[in-house]
């Protein structure tokens, strides 16, 4: 049975933090509650005693005889904070430690997971930005902080996620360690292929399913090497970095770790051509009046893992497809399927460019022999989750 501690602060989603208890012991999990003493003024200490069934001290003097702060970090399986306020980030990335919450993150070597929550103008703030910003790469995890409607009459970012999905987010980080010492090697982002020192040809993805996949895969215990090209979004913590621009740069840096790896993840947009030639000044328009780019093939970095696989590494790849109807996409995707002849094919439909930049998806898993064998739809990280969850037992086989 995990322990899961709720730290609470100071904010008027702490009305929704007794919903997040109940799920989490509905779960079958022991829960213990540490407020702040501004919590208890949004709901009452009994509340949280009642639902969570043992003591909600907010000091460390409270539980002095058995040093709670201690021992509630040390027998922690996941500390989670709900709401987490302007406040309790801002003391939180300071390090102090005035309150059994403070202390008790402090403390802890669990996984922390906090929902942010504040007035949406609190929340830009470039404090608080930045407060985010450090928790986040010394590996707290952050969950998103929704738009909507806020405690006065405005709208705007800084809503507590809903306590289902902050749940949903305690268990996956419970969830099993089955990627322990394996190898994985990721792709993400979209690559550019310059046509002038200013210019280039790119596409519009923006990474978060190749990010999403290295932090899934780091949370299951995997060695993570990450391989981006043109990716602006934070990267997850714990994962060794390779930044790259151009399909050939990522080829080579693919080429390079790919056979020490257990499992290859070919997440990156890849340019298919690149132009012939670079120019090396900028293309002037009044000299050139018209311009007709010649374009040769990039190398199919997918198909040149598929070839040299060794005995016992994984492939996956993606397939994005544009079909009028999500038929006709899977058709061509199970076809590119047969023809890279990944062991797994994530299928994106992305029509109307839905899913580019965007916080959720929606894929089809396919065999090496192009046969459905599973699906997933919601935040990019379920759907990593997903993917590694067909990974494992293709790797077991081996
Ligand atoms: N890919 C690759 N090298 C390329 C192009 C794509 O390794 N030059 C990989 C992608 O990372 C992805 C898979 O191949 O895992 C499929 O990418 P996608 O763009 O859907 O397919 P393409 O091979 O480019 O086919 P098409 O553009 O004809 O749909």
């Amino acid at each position: 049975m995990a322990l899961i501690v709720v730290g609470v602060a100071g904010g008027i989603a702490a009305y929704k933090t007794p919903a997040l208890i109940r799920l989490l012991t509905e779960a079958g999990h022991r829960v213990r509650v540490a407020p702040t003493e501004a919590a208890l003024r949004f709901v009452g200490r009994a509340t949280f005693e009642a639902l969570s069934g043992a003591p909600a001290p907010t000091s460390v003097f409270d539980g002095a005889a058995v040093v709670d702060h201690v021992s509630l970090a040390a027998d922690a399986d996941v500390v989670v904070v709900a709401p987490a306020t302007a406040d309790l980030l801002a003391r939180y990335a300071a390090g102090r430690a005035d309150d059994l919450l403070t202390a008790t993150l402090l403390a802890t070597r669990a996984p922390v997971l906090v929902a942010p929550s504040m007035h949406s103008a609190m929340l830009a703030h470039p404090a608080t930005q930045a407060n985010l910003a450090l928790l986040r790469a010394r590996g707290v995890r952050l969950l998103d902080s929704p738009s909507g409607r806020l405690t006065g009459r405005d709208s705007g970012p800084g809503r507590m996620e809903s306590p289902e999905n902050i749940a949903a987010a305690v268990e996956r980080l419970l969830g099993p360690a089955d990627l322990a010492g394996r190898r994985v090697l990721i792709t993400a982002g979209g690559t550019r292929e310059p046509l002038d020192p200013v210019r280039y040809l790119g596409n519009r993805s923006s990474g978060k399913q190749g990010l999403a996949l290295a932090e899934a895969a780091a949370r299951r215990g995997a060695l993570v090497t990450l391989v981006v090209a043109n990716v602006s979004e934070p990267i997850p913590y714990g994962v060794e970095l390779v930044s790259v621009s151009t399909a050939l740069e990522l080829e080579a840096a693919v080429a390079l770790r790919a056979p020490e790896a257990d499992v290859v993840v070919m997440a990156a947009a890849v340019a298919d051509f690149r132009p012939a030639e670079a120019a090396v000044a900028k293309i002037k328009r009044d000299r050139v009046g018209s311009l007709t780019l010649e374009l040769v093939a990039n190398p199919d970095i997918l198909a040149g893992l598929v070839a040299d696989r060794r005995p016992g590494q994984v492939i996956v790849g993606f397939a994005a497809e544009t079909g009028d109807e999500a038929g006709a996409a899977l058709e061509h995707a199970a076809r590119k399927a047969r023809r890279k002849g990944a062991d797994l094919t994530v299928v994106n439909v992305v029509a109307g460019g839905a899913v580019f930049g965007a916080d959720t998806n929606s894929v089809v898993l396919l065999s090496a022999s192009a046969e459905p064998v599973g699906q997933a739809a919601g935040s990019k990280l379920d759907v990593a989750e997903a993917v590694f969850d067909a990974v494992v037992p293709r790797l077991s086989a081996c």
